[in-house]
């Protein structure tokens, strides 16, 4: 959750450090700080808050030197103050670490160093590892062992940086488990860590991920990785196709206003290379399926949290009625505790913008460990997730910096979508004529979000009519369902007002007891095949006085008679209308959000990749 990065070379540590931890910022923003090796000591600014105070800190008490290593933080251990705010130094200030996870044994690690006479000057677990790695410099270990044998004695999922004023020829970090990624930046006689990509894309395309139970140690020259064992590791290096303007906001006032705009973008590049209009086929070659794979599979699991898990309930409809396999979605967090019935047909599918999920992790570990296949749907390229399947589709969407996840919600919808398509054709299931069919809709996905996002001006104008309710209440039947889920977390996570997504055909058994002229009902009712029944449950929210907000196919006068504000969406063939109905909703939330004048990017208490349980 938390960010890092850090910086071996010959230029100034502190800009580098300050711009990278800006780009991740999203990852955690309780606190922020630095630390830079300057001449033949360690100097550390950190503060509570946002970076924005660390910067002013640092201008006030100006700092340059390098190596150097940088922290954003969502507390764990220990409230968000100075004193918990990394990096953490050990006794005698020589020893710096910044960390991402939670030392599980630390209590007990605390009272071993308490018992040599270590005093504690925070409340977090993290110190426990730089008061480990000055003990074992002091029993006359380099940094490197030390730092190894430090790695060894943790319980937990780690990434972990740390430097020393007395070897500053080097950085040491390591992955353990599933705590978030730990990538290298190779520069030419400098190098960068970070915990994710935006923080170095200005610098380097160059990446190496570090595996689970890695470390390296980092210098000017080179990188050297081996398992925590150490047994030398062959360097596997990716080159990121990002570029560094792709994390920048650009015109935009938010990073989920611009993804919000990307999106026509994000589902072209999803579609590239995929789709064979002319043959009428699915081709995705990094899922290495073979036809007799598919004829074996029974069942499919989708496994995913929070946006990513709603996606899949798009993805669990459209892959039982086009390749008519058997598909259950069940959230990461629920599932490993689940005993899952999984066999070696069973298909596990992951879906994850970052690929780092600690819920989704520990999900598709329990999937192998029953023999399940593995896949996944990721948009961090190189990503765990994306690492340790047999096999994956990338959302190609580009960096996804908002909190609240946008485009790399409706990405793989389209991508589920192809994934029904191709299993269908691989086991025989589908006839000529409707699998080309299906593939010939998928060519207009990307003009229809286009189409969607044109109609920003009028969503912006309910937003200023909802901006002051309390609650909200968001219904959707059939395919269109999950959107209802997705529109109502979209809303509570940026605007902070109480929402629910409800099946709409529950309304009766329950949530009708609330409507009243204080209880906006949004209704997702483009025409699809659960229509019908859409317009019957406008009707009675309207009956007991609630106010509607319909999203409507363009021309549905029907609708349009029953709402009181109506968003249009084009007409969109049924399976593909998700993709469309979730875009107003998106933009509806954003603009609440923005008009109540809150962090939109950065919603309180939220991070973007919840590494830890
Ligand atoms: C966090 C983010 C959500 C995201 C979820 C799953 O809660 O705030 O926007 O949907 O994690 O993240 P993933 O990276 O696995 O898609």
């Amino acid at each position: 959750m938390c960010g890092i990065v850090g910086y071996i070379g010959p230029r100034d540590a502190t800009p580098i450090i300050l711009n990278g931890l800006k780009r991740l910022e999203y990852r955690g923003y309780d606190s922020a700080g630095l630390a830079i090796v300057v001449e033949d000591r360690i100097e550390v600014r950190r503060d509570a808050g946002k970076l924005a105070r660390l910067e002013e800190l640092v201008r006030a008490e100006p700092v340059s030197g390098a190596p150097g290593i940088g922290h954003t933080r969502w507390a764990t251990h220990g409230s968000p103050s100075v004193r918990n705010a990394h990096p953490h130094r050990g006794s005698n200030g020589r020893v710096v670490v910044v960390h991402n996870g939670i030392v599980e044994n630390f209590l007990e690690l605390r009272d071993e160093l308490r018992a040599e006479g270590v005093q504690f000057s925070s409340d977090t677990d993290t110190e426990t590892i730089v008061h480990l790695v000055e003990h074992h410099l002091a029993i006359g270990h380099d940094l490197t062992e030390a730092a190894r044998r430090t790695f060894g004695q943790l319980q937990g999922a780690h990434g972990i940086v740390l430097m020393s004023a007395d070897e500053p020829d080097k950085i040491v970090c390591a992955r353990i488990g599933n705590a978030g990624g730990v990538v290298l930046g190779l520069g030419e006689g400098e190098n960068f860590i970070a915990s994710d990509i935006p923080a170095i894309l200005d610098h380097t395309r160059q990446v190496v991920f570090l595996e689970s139970r890695q470390m390296a140690v980092v210098r000017r020259e080179g990188v050297e990785i081996t398992s925590l064992d150490g047994v030398p590791v062959t360097m596997r290096g990716n080159v990121i196709a990002w570029d560094a303007a792709a994390a920048e906001k650009g015109e935009y006032r938010h990073f989920m206003q611009k993804e919000i705009h990307e999106q026509v973008r994000s589902l072209t590049d999803t579609l590239a290379g995929r789709v064979d209009l002319h043959e009428g086929r699915i081709r995705l070659p990094e899922l290495n399926l073979t036809p007799d794979q598919a004829c074996r599979i029974r069942r499919i699991l989708i496994t995913a949290c929070g946006t990513a898990a709603y996606a899949g309930m798009v993805g669990k409809i459209l892959i039982e009625k086009i390749a008519r396999i058997p598909v259950e979605v069940q959230i990461g967090s629920e599932f490993r505790y689940s005993d899952p019935i999984v066999d070696e047909n069973t298909v596990v599918l992951a879906i994850s913008q970052s690929g780092e999920t600690a819920d989704t992790l520990a999900a598709m570990e329990e999937g192998r460990r029953k023999g399940a296949v593995l896949w996944s749907i990721v948009n961090v390229v190189g990503s765990q997730a994306m690492r340790i399947s047999d096999g994956s589709i990338s959302m190609q969407t580009g960096p996804e910096i908002g909190v609240a996840s946008t485009k790399a919600f409706t990405a793989p919808l389209v991508d589920q979508y192809m994934l029904a398509i191709l299993l269908a054709d691989l086991r025989g299931t589908l006839d000529e004529k409707t699998r080309r069919a299906l593939v010939a809709d998928l060519r207009l996905i990307p003009d229809l979000a286009g189409r969607t996002l044109e109609r920003e001006a009028e969503v912006e104008k309910v937003a200023w009519a909802l901006k002051d309710v309390r609650d909200c209440l968001y219904l959707g039947r059939g395919i269109n369902m999950p959107i209802a889920y997705e529109g109502a977390l979209k809303l509570k996570e940026i605007s902070y007002i109480h929402a629910e997504g409800y099946p709409a055909g529950e309304m009766k058994h329950g949530p009708i007891a609330l409507i009243d002229e204080n209880m906006p009902v949004v209704c997702l009712a483009p025409k699809d095949p659960w229509h019908e029944k859409m317009i019957s449950q406008i009707q009675q929210a309207r009956a007991r006085g609630g106010t509607v907000i319909a999203v409507a196919t363009d021309g549905d006068e029907v609708v349009a008679d029953q709402a009181d504000h109506v968003l249009w969406v084009p007409v969109t063939p049924w399976m593909l209308s998700p993709v469309v109905t979730a875009i107003p909703l998106q933009m509806l939330a954003y603009h609440i959000a923005a008009i109540r004048g809150l962090d939109v990017d950065q919603p309180r208490n939220l991070a973007k990749s919840v590494t830890v349980e």
